[in-house]
């Protein structure tokens, strides 16, 4: 079995939460049709159709699986978690750097030398132990809803994923470890990654955590330990880097050898990886700063200083380029953003606690982690580092802010602001392609136990009519029109969005069905051989809402080869929008997105300023009409 949790999770604070409902079939396979009528041939909707009536007809397969899957609910505490997490993470097959982990830019810092650099690092680890302390001690404050559906509290498990967890590799699936542990054996070492080298810094030295000052002063003997280079070991992180598949088998390769697996075991079992990053040499700006926390800018900047598997990598450069990279597997992108507010608020809110240098303890220097690699496995480093370096290349990364307005003004039109930006997402697909396309947006579903996402399919029918009107060439769409479709599109996603918080979307159900029939070794029902549901689970257009308080965004690259990823964080008075695709794939381009984003967003202003501008004349004239009657009364 792929997940291991060692010991019982902490479900304390969970297990007040409701269990993920297993939705109605009739109301799924309604939903799905919806979803994919317009945007498959109708010849072939035609055939979908009377394959998902067959599927769902009384006594018919779908009801098996419906009854199985609800048994399943009563037996567990997540009926989807498991099945969820394999489909989403860990059969995937791809690299994590940039298919799968989601990376935090921090605001670019303003280093004058290394010691400046290592002493933001000694701080930022000092809050890395102060927020793990947090969640050994079930400290942290419980999560609430905000937005839709407001006030109700979350599931709170991601967190105590958060420093415990690791993804190993696998030859057809990966396995993610987490170790539940008490609070008194909790990992008591970090990683440093310093010039592609592994470092073990003890955080821990006769019972007592090491201070600021303490910290800085190893992480100054790392440094220099890295610099000698007679020392220098070969850059084993690059194997992290590089497909599923292929990193298990160099990982078994290592593995033969006692002292690897020593090297291993210490990075596996630290609370986290802090990569002191070379210089990279290029311009900070949020489009850099992005791909260099997404891929380390390949073997030749800082790709080989990271590894991948580990939870929580936290990147320092030494040019002041600065952020976090996630595994994906064990948490949601909102827990990251926690934890990183937190540490910059750490960072930058409080005074540093330098201590005077009688008070700090003389340690002994930190272990380098030894690696004993023969040709062979010199042979697999540089195939991993010719891999990324073609991951490098491929990347179209473009970070656009979007200044004109936030969701302030979004919100005095009575529109939901995600809704909204979910709306000009699909006008500027359109733009950009003249169809829709299965869309994912997560949302979030910690309102249950063990909750993670399911998907809100938001290339709806009605984005599709109100696209169409406002992309009409020979314009017959007058504005009360587009405004009645806009405001449709923004009803029929706001309320997919409230199904699929409340547990009632389609994919981790049909997910679900499709599995069941996989354990009941039953033939693979044909609704899930259908050419339609293939489609529909290829999001060429994968989007998610990481908001955030401090000055920071989110970023990751697409799911698919022809495909864009697109994280937005909105704002008050503007929206940081990160939109990446492959410059191997001819069909797609970020700035050409980026273009049409821009142009939709100032068009969706326009249409609403002009309609709101045109009711108050309406309103107006009727006042006055309305005047004069009563003053003829
Ligand atoms: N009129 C005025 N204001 C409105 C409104 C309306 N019709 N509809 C919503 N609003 C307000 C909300 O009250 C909320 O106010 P707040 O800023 O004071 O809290 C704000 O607008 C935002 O609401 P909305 O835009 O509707 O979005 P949301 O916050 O409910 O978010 C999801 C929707 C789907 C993004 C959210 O439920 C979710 O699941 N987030 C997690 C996504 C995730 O997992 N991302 C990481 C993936 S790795």
């Amino acid at each position: 079995m792929p997940i291991m949790e060692k010991e019982a999770a902490s479900g304390r604070d969970s297990k007040m939460l409701p269990k993920v409902p297993v939705p109605p079939l009739k109301q799924t396979l309604d939903t799905y049709l919806k979803c994919v009528q317009h945007l498959v041939k109708e010849e072939q909707f035609k055939k979908t159709k009377a394959i998902v009536e067959k599927f769902g007809a009384p006594g018919g397969v779908g009801e098996v699986l419906q009854k199985k899957l609800s048994e399943r609910r009563d037996k567990m505490t997540n009926w989807v978690y498991d099945y969820w997490l394999e489909d989403m993470y860990l059969n995937n097959r791809l690299a994590l750097p940039v298919n799968s982990s989601p990376v935090m830019v921090f605001p670019k810092q303003t280093f004058r030398d290394r010691k400046d650099a290592l002493r933001f690092a000694a701080r930022l680890i000092r809050g890395v132990l102060d927020y793990a302390a947090l969640i050994d001690a079930r400290a942290l404050p419980v999560d609430f809803a905000r937005g839709q559906l407001a006030g109700t509290p979350l599931c709170m498990e991601q967190y105590y994923r958060l420093f415990n967890s690791y993804r190993y590799p696998g030859l057809k699936t990966d396995t993610l470890e987490v170790q539940m542990n008490a609070a008194s054996s909790a990992p008591q070492h970090i990683i440093v990654a310093c010039k592609n080298q592994f470092f073990v810094l003890d955080v821990v030295a006769n019972g007592k955590q090491l201070i600021e000052t303490e910290i800085l002063s190893q992480l100054e003997k790392i440094m220099t330990m890295a610099e000698n280079a007679a020392e220098r070991l070969p850059p084993l992180g690059i194997l992290t880097t590089d497909g599923r598949t292929e990193w298990a088998q160099a990982r078994d390769a290592l593995k033969k050898d006692q002292t690897n697996r020593d090297s291993l075991a210490l990075i596996e079992s630290g609370l986290c990886v802090v990569c002191l990053d070379e210089p990279s040499g290029l311009d900070p700006r949020d489009t850099n700063r992005s791909l260099l926390m997404l891929h380390g800018g390949g073997h030749e900047k800082n790709g080989a200083n990271r590894w991948y598997d580990k939870s929580m990598q936290f990147v320092v450069g030494m040019d002041g380029i600065c952020g976090f990279v996630c595994e994906h597997s064990a948490f949601e992108g909102i827990v990251m953003v926690q934890c990183s507010e937190y540490l910059m608020k750490y960072i930058t809110g409080s005074p540093s606690k330098m201590a005077k240098a009688s008070t700090v303890r003389e340690l002994p220097p930190p272990r380098r982690l030894l690696w004993k690699c023969n040709p062979h496995i010199q042979g697999l480093l540089a195939a991993s580092g010719d891999r990324l370096q073609k991951l490098v290349n491929n990347l179209d990364m473009d970070v656009f802010k979007f200044n004109v307005y936030g969701k302030e003004f979004i919100k005095k039109q009575k529109m939901s602001p995600d809704a909204f930006i979910q709306v000009a997402l699909q006008l500027a697909f359109y733009k950009c392609n003249r169809r829709l396309v299965a869309t994912y947006e997560s949302a979030s579903i910690r309102r249950f136990q063990q909750g993670r996402v399911d998907n809100i399919r938001s290339a709806t029918p009605e984005a599709l009519a109100f696209v169409m009107s406002m992309t009409d060439e020979r314009a017959t769409f007058s504005d009360l029109e587009k405004m009645r479709r806009l405001i449709d599109a923004i009803n029929a996603q706001t309320n997919y969005t409230i199904k699929a918080i409340t547990g009632l979307a389609i994919d981790n159900h049909l997910l679900g069905l499709l599995r069941i029939a996989k354990e009941l070794n039953m033939e693979k029902p044909e609704i899930f051989c259908d050419e339609t549901y293939l489609a529909s689970n290829q999001f060429i257009l994968s989007t998610s809402q990481v908001p955030t308080t401090v000055e920071m965004f989110c970023c990751y690259g697409p799911v698919v080869p022809n495909g864009y990823g697109a994280c937005y964080n909105p704002q008050s008075d503007h929206i940081i929008f990160c939109v990446s695709s492959f410059w191997e794939n001819t069909g797609t381009s970020s700035a050409v997105f980026v273009k049409a984003l821009n142009e939709s967003l100032l068009e969706l202003r326009d249409l609403c300023s002009r309609s709101s501008a045109a009711a108050t004349k309406r309103a107006d004239s009727g006042q006055g009409a309305g005047q004069r009657h009563k003053s003829g009364k």
